[in-house]
Formats: structure tokens, sequence, C-alpha cells
């Protein structure tokens, strides 16, 4: 059983600060903590963050810190870790609203994963499995990992729109080697970058990606296609970008200049305009398999439109903030065909656990993700395999709070040895 609960405020890789749990079992002490990101929208759980404009400059969450230790702890000490669905149905009765403003999302979800984690110990089975377990299913998967290679928008300092361009070694046999694919590429990319842009073009962004000062989509793809004909993957390697247009949309138009003092207008396009240039690109000579968040969060319509092309997987992000009532609407009108798995959006494991079920039975592709800030926890990687997502993204193939949930998966695959599945070409609906 649940003995005890303690919280404390740690710093995410942006050095912003988050919280991080420790829930004790008989079984002993299992750690948790919460990522946060920048693009939020109304559906969304709320992260309780102190606002004291003296303290880490409003960031701090020592409130959230307080929930846990306070209330969620009184409520949850003595339940049966292995239980989640009913651990979580305290705390969303505890918290009483529709966004999780009263205890904090952040608060909940850090003892959230915590308590997962200790069910899986309880049980004596992996995290993975217990996962699998808690959704109903025994059949786990290696999802193929999406690696941050370029960085751009809201994510880095260079002028280009997109937050990230990403490569998919679809074509890889394992997790290993699909690893081993993505390194090299990116080494491969940081040669070729260095070329042309000198060291400097180097720098990376918030999740990894290299951030040379490009201004165009088709800048970075020739970049990324160079780098995977060099390595001789052409072929194995697919690439996706998640453009995060709700950054830039200035009413109807989208802005690719954004970041870029004195605007001309010269770069404003029209919902239409875009669409014509994601058609183009595709059709190009780059194997762009999946787009993410191509247009404004409110921007339903042509999301749609674009999905209609059928030319590739087109991901719901902040459009969808893995809200259960935006994902059934996306569903019915065809919004979009794959949902982004991002836990602190919604704010439990079983409520992530019933989203990720909503998807899958429309056939919808399902993208586990990070957040840009992120921390040592590694829990997504196994929720990846467990949930059996297919696919992961977790920024580039370097950086801490990155590779700990990629060698997370290195370790899952080794541990399932012969019984292990990568998703590799099935990744969209593995
Ligand atoms: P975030 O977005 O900055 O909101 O975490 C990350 C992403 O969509 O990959
Ligand atoms: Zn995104």
């Amino acid at each position: 059983v649940i003995t005890k609960i303690t919280a404390r405020q740690v710093l995410d890789s942006r050095g912003i600060p988050t919280i991080e749990v420790d829930l004790y079992t008989n079984k002993g002490m299992f750690r948790a903590s919460s990522p946060s990101g920048n693009c939020t929208g109304i559906y969304e759980a709320v992260e309780l963050r102190d606002g004291d404009k003296g303290r880490y400059l409003g960031k701090g969450v020592s409130r959230a810190v307080k929930n846990v230790n306070e209330r969620i702890s009184e409520a949850l000490i003595g339940m049966d870790p292995t239980l989640q669905s009913q651990i979580d149905q305290v705390m969303l009765d505890l918290d009483k609203t529709e966004n999780k403003v009263e205890l904090g999302a952040n608060a909940i979800l850090a003892v959230s994963i915590a308590a997962c984690k200790a069910g899986a110990a309880e049980k004596e089975v992996p995290l993975y499995k217990h996962i699998a377990e808690l959704s109903g299913k025994t059949s786990t998967v290696l999802p193929v990992p999406s690696f941050t290679v370029i960085s751009g928008g809201a994510h880095a300092g260079n002028n280009l729109a997109v937050q990230e361009i990403m490569i998919l070694p679809v074509g890889a046999n394992t997790f290993e080697e699909a690893m081993q694919m993505g390194s090299e590429t990116y080494h491969q990319l940081k040669a070729i970058i260095t070329e042309k842009y000198g060291t400097s073009g180097c720098n990376v962004g918030e999740d990894g990606g290299f951030a040379p000062n490009i201004s165009s989509f088709k800048e970075g793809l020739d970049l990324v296609k160079e780098a995977i004909d060099q390595t001789g993957y052409n072929g194995k390697i697919k690439i996706a970008m998640d453009v995060a247009a709700t950054n830039f949309c200035l009413g109807t138009k989208y802005d690719l200049d954004f970041k870029s003092p004195n605007k001309s207008g010269q770069n404003f396009r029209t919902g239409e305009e875009m669409i014509e240039m994601y058609v183009q690109l595709c059709a190009a000579d780059y194997p762009i398999v999946s787009i993410e968040q191509p247009f404004d969060k409110e921007d339903w319509e042509n999301t749609k439109l674009l999905s209609a092309h059928g030319i590739c997987q087109v991901v719901g992000d902040d459009l969808l903030m893995l809200n259960p009532k935006c994902i059934e609407r996306a569903i019915n009108e065809s919004t979009c065909n794959a949902l982004l798995l991002k836990m602190n959006q919604i704010g439990t494991v079983t409520e992530a656990i019933k989203a990720v079920k909503l998807a899958k039975d429309a056939h919808w592709g399902v993208v586990t993700s990070h957040r840009c800030g992120e921390t040592e926890d590694s829990f997504i990687a196994d929720l990846a395999v467990g949930l059996a997502t297919g696919q992961i993204k977790a920024g580039a193939p370097c950086r801490g709070e990155r590779l700990v949930k990629y060698n997370q998966l290195l370790r899952i695959e080794e541990e399932l040895g012969e019984r292990a599945v990568y998703a590799g070409l099935n990744w969209r609906l593995p």
C-alpha cells in the first residue's frame, strides 16, 4: 500500500521550476516529475504556478508541492498502487474542476506517474507491462523514434518558423538500429551544417536539434535530406515536421517571418497558400510522412483540408490538447488522423490511456511526446511501449533529458529480447 507521498520543487531542462514526487510503498520509493511546454490551449489541464514575481519570475510551484504534501497525500495513503484508475479518480474528485486548476495538473500528473511506477513494482512486472495491462492489452511494441535534428519556431533563436524537423528510421529492424541510424544522421548533419554555416550553425535549440540561421522550410529539409543521402539511409529514414503553427498565426494569416523584428509582411501566407506549400514539399523529393500542427489550434478547417489531401499523417497537438471532446470532434469531422500524446495536457495516466484508446479505435496514429521543458524522468518510454503507440518523439539523439527516454527504450528492447517487436514500417498502425 501507499505509505507516504512527498513532493519538492526541482528545475526542468529549461531551468524553470517543476514538481517532483516521491511516493513510498512497502516495496520502496518511486519518483516521478511533470514536464512542461510552451503551447497551451483553453481545454488543456492547468499547470499550477505561484505567480509570485519575486520568486523564479513567478514560475515557482510551491503551491502545487503543498497540494501534494497535504491534500493529495492525505487522500491516497493506504491505497493499493496497482489500482491506477481509482487513484486517479480520487485526485479528480478532490480537485473537482474540469481543468485541474484546484490542485494543479502538474501536481496530479507527478503523483499519477509515481503511483504507476509503484503499481508495476507491486506486481513485480516491468513498467511497460503494467501499463499494457492497465490499457487492457498484453502486447507491447517498441516505437519508431522521431528524432529532432533541426530546431526552429519557439524552440530556437534562428529565423526558421517550423519548430522541429525530425527523422524517423522506419527502415530499421530494431530500436537499437534506429538509434544508430538517428545518431549517425545527426552527426552527418552537424558536419554539413558546419561546412555551410560555420560552427555556430550547430548551436542547438531546446530539443537538441541544430538551429542554423535558415529561414525557409525548404532549406531545412534540404539539409536533412543531404544528411540522409550521405549516411546511405535513403529510403530507410523518413522525415516529419512539427510546424507548431499556432505560434505564428495572425488572424487568418500565417507569418513565416514571425521571429524577425522588422517585418516586411512579405512572408505572410494564407491558409490556402500554406496547404499549397505542404503539398509541394511532400510532392518534391523529400520523404515527408508526418506533419504536426500545420495550422493554428483554432484552424480546424484548413487542417481538415490538408488531411483530405491524404499526403501524410496529420498530427493534432494543441488542436486537440489530448482532450477527449476535441479528439471525438476531430474523429467525426476527419480533421486530422493522429494524436500527439502529451501526458501533462490531460494530467493522469488513466485519462491518457483513454485518449489513446479513442484515437486507436478510429485507426489514428499516436505519437507519444516529450515537452520542451523535460526532466530526467523516462516514463514516456515505457508508456510508448506499453500502449504500443508506434511512434515517440523525445527530441534529438543528444542531451540528457531527451536521451533518458531513448536510452530507456534500448534497455526495454534488451530486456524483451526475442519477444521485442519494433514498430518499423508499421509505425502508424503497429
Ligand atoms: P511544447 O511543444 O513546446 O509545447 O512542449 C513540444 C512539441 O510539440 O513537440
Ligand atoms: Zn507540437
